[in-house]
């Protein structure tokens, strides 16, 4: 399970948007191995943010893979957009289908588009459950660690909870973790088993970003071996 390395990802949600391409420059310089991305629109989540047009620029400055978030009501209708505008991993809440069928619609649609990498994103009231029967169909489960929307809010550690029933189910796929990492929040994290981690106002609010992004990996990988050798 531990063999994949972990990867840093810093959400765009808490950067000077007045200079994308110099704060994409400048996380990617501090080691951002992924660039995290919130899509949201006023109606699966009370905030607005930015659309495939702006995803397309940072991807055309952007040197890392682009996560994208989807935080919107109809996520397959906007597939081609996004995997146009150059996203590398595309997910999509599953708050937003009503049955297992609809959610296969849009990873469907995902894959149609030629999306690498297919994620399914579960808010922190979401029973794991839920994407159980989904598990063979994505690359990635995002597990909400705040309720979408926001940047800087407090992480729910009963979230971590779902990200160790599923690596005890056996699921080998990356777990995305998403909302109030920090140095203290983000090791545990990366001990229940998540290997993808996001920050946003922990990376962009650090007076020194290298040191920053370079002390979560090392101590998620830290917190990662030393939670191998109990087990
Ligand atoms: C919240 C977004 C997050 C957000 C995380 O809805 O999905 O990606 O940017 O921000 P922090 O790390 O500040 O909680
Ligand atoms: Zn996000």
């Amino acid at each position: 399970m531990d063999e994949r390395p972990l990867v840093i990802a810093p959400s765009l949600l808490s950067c000077d948007f007045a200079d994308l391409r110099g704060e994409v420059a400048r996380v990617e310089e501090a080691g951002a191995d992924w660039l995290h991305v919130d899509v949201m629109d006023g109606h699966f989540v009370p905030n607005l943010t930015l659309g495939p047009p702006v995803v397309e620029r940072i991807h055309a400055c952007a040197a890392v893979p682009l996560d994208v978030h989807l935080m919107i009501s109809s996520p397959a209708d906007y597939a081609g957009a996004f995997a146009r505008a150059g996203a590398s991993v595309l997910t999509f809440h599953i708050e937003t289908t009503d049955s297992i069928a609809g959610a296969r619609e849009v990873v469907g649609a995902f894959r149609a588009e030629g999306v690498e990498t297919v994620g399914v994103a579960l808010n922190p009231d979401g029973e794991i459950e839920r994407v159980a029967d989904l598990l063979e169909d994505v690359d990635l489960v995002l597990v909400m660690s705040v309720f979408p929307g926001f940047g800087g809010q407090v992480f729910l550690p009963e979230v971590l909870d779902k990200v160790r029933w599923l690596r005890e189910r056996g699921w080998a796929g990356m777990i995305e973790m998403d909302g109030g990492l920090n140095a203290k929040t983000l090791p545990l994290c990366a001990a229940a088993g998540a290997d993808v981690l996001v920050a946003g106002s922990a990376i962009f609010g650090a007076e020194d970003l290298a040191a920053t992004v370079g002390g979560f990996r090392e101590s998620g990988e830290q917190a990662r071996n030393e939670e191998s050798r109990v087990r």
